[in-house]
């Protein structure tokens, strides 16, 4: 890996489609945080784990973020739902909000997550 890569988080491999997500530690705007990504229609998204309704995790059970459709990211504690691929609210309590992009690249089969102003790597 290379700076310019990012920070490893797994194996392309391990993230189905719609399947289960990983989560990875950030420091987010400077406090402990989780973020997680997840595959849709075949490229990897990462958010903020951090529900726009109240400020806290979105998967009840580890890695479960996709409803059961597969379509939608949805937190499990009042049913926000919000679209993979933008991570803007498609319905429930999370009106007008929207869940924090982590930018994310996928090289040689393997997934990394990138540091900007507001995400950074934990110590
Ligand atoms: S905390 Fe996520 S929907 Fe209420």
């Amino acid at each position: 890996m290379s700076e310019q890569d990012g920070v490893f988080v797994c194996d392309g491999v391990d993230l189905a489609d719609g399947g289960r997500g990983i989560r990875f530690p950030v420091l987010a705007w400077g406090q402990p945080a989780t973020g997680f990504v997840v595959r849709y229609d075949g490229q990897a998204y990462a958010y903020l784990n951090r529900c726009a309704h109240v400020p806290i995790e979105l998967d009840w059970n580890e890695g479960q973020f996709f409803e059961s459709s597969g379509l939608y990211l949805m937190c499990s504690t009042h049913g926000a739902v919000y679209l993979p691929t933008s991570g803007r609210c498609a319905g429930g309590p999370c009106r007008n909000g929207r869940l924090h992009p982590i930018p994310v690249i996928e090289k040689d089969g393997k997934i990394f997550w990138q540091p900007n102003d507001q995400f950074h790597v934990p110590a």
